[in-house]
């Protein structure tokens, strides 16, 4: 045996979590919401649009884990997350405090109905999110997919207040200024994306539920636009279980029907969370 050898054989290994990633950023955008990118495990292969569960290690030695909306494109190196911070919930209380360097638990198994597959083709699609339900559709809208297989490209996001908006708003901002991005989905398909920022609690240039404002069709003569109409419009909704139940209704109203990976129509749900 070499010395080399017996050296790196002495060495003490850092602990690792089962499917341990690392931290490589965070930012926190209010003092409810935070982002973090991650390594990305070398055998995790996702559709833009899906979830996975990721966690700590718990105090009982068993990892805690839940369910979070890959914020990233599927081709990106590294993996982007978008988090509510719950002050005394479970994981969330923890996980606001990581620090880049630190390690995280990714099972790399991703499930999901807001992917591309689950929709039928269609000339517009909608991105419907409130809260954190962002999360997904800052995925897919990084994703050239999403141009190619659509004429137009609307991202409605809902929050109490305007700070909840500033993720999403610099994602749009970014998108659009992104040299490669705008290279890998070309100038003239980001053209086709608009963005409709809402606010309910705290005065800013749009205010309202974007159900409401759907119901009432100023969303539609704000941007120029006919009503939804089922030959024309497809749908990913993402939002707390009321919301989802509400735009589904409305959703219906105008013709639409509700599609599955097995069973591709003209919209899908998901939750942002459980209440
Ligand atoms: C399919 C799916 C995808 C999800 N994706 C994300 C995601 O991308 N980002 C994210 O932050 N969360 C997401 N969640 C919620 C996430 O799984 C956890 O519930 C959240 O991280 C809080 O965990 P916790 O252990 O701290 O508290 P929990 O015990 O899980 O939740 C405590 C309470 O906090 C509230 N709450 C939980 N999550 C949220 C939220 N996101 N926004 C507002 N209130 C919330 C609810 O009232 C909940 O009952 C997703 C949930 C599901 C089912
Ligand atoms: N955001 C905060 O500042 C805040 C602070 C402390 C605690 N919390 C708690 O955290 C939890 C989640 O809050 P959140 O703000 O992240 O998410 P949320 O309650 O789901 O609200 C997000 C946005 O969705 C809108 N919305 C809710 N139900 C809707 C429906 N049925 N149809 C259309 N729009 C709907 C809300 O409008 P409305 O405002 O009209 O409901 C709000 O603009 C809640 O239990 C809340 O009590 C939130």
């Amino acid at each position: 045996m070499t010395e080399a050898t017996v050296t790196e054989l002495a060495k003490p290994k850092a602990p690792t979590l089962p499917d341990a990633q690392k931290i490589t950023y965070v930012k926190h955008w209010t003092d409810r919401l935070f982002s973090f990118r991650v390594t990305r495990p070398a055998s995790l292969r996702f559709r833009s649009g899906e979830f996975v569960m990721i966690g700590l290690m718990g105090d009982n030695g068993r990892p805690l884990l839940r369910a979070y909306s890959i914020a990233s494109p599927s081709w990106d190196e590294e993996l982007e997350f978008y988090s509510i911070k719950v002050q005394d919930g479970p994981l969330t209380s923890r996980l606001q405090h990581l620090e880049v360097g630190d390690e995280l638990i990714i099972r790399p198994k991703p499930v999901g109905t807001l992917v591309h597959d689950a929709l039928l083709p269609g000339k517009r699609i909608w991105f419907f999110a409130t809260g954190t339900g962002f999360a997904p559709f800052a995925s897919l809208l990084r994703d050239p997919q999403t141009y190619e297989d659509y004429d137009e490209v609307i991202i409605t996001h809902t929050c109490r207040e305007v700070g909840e908006l500033t993720y999403g708003a610099e994602l749009i901002d970014s998108i659009r200024k992104d040299e490669m991005l705008v290279e890998l989905i070309g100038a003239e398909n980001l053209a086709k994306l608009r963005y409709y920022p809402t606010t309910t609690r705290e005065e800013s240039p749009k205010m309202g539920r974007i159900t409401d404002l759907m119901r009432s069709g100023e969303v539609f003569k704000d941007l120029g636009i006919d009503p939804i109409n089922q030959d024309n419009d497809r749908a990913m909704v993402c939002g707390n279980l009321a919301f989802n139940l509400e735009i589904k209704e409305i959703l219906e109203e105008f013709g639409l029907r509700e599609g599955a990976n097995s069973d591709p129509k003209e919209y899908v749900v998901e939750k942002a969370f459980v209440d």
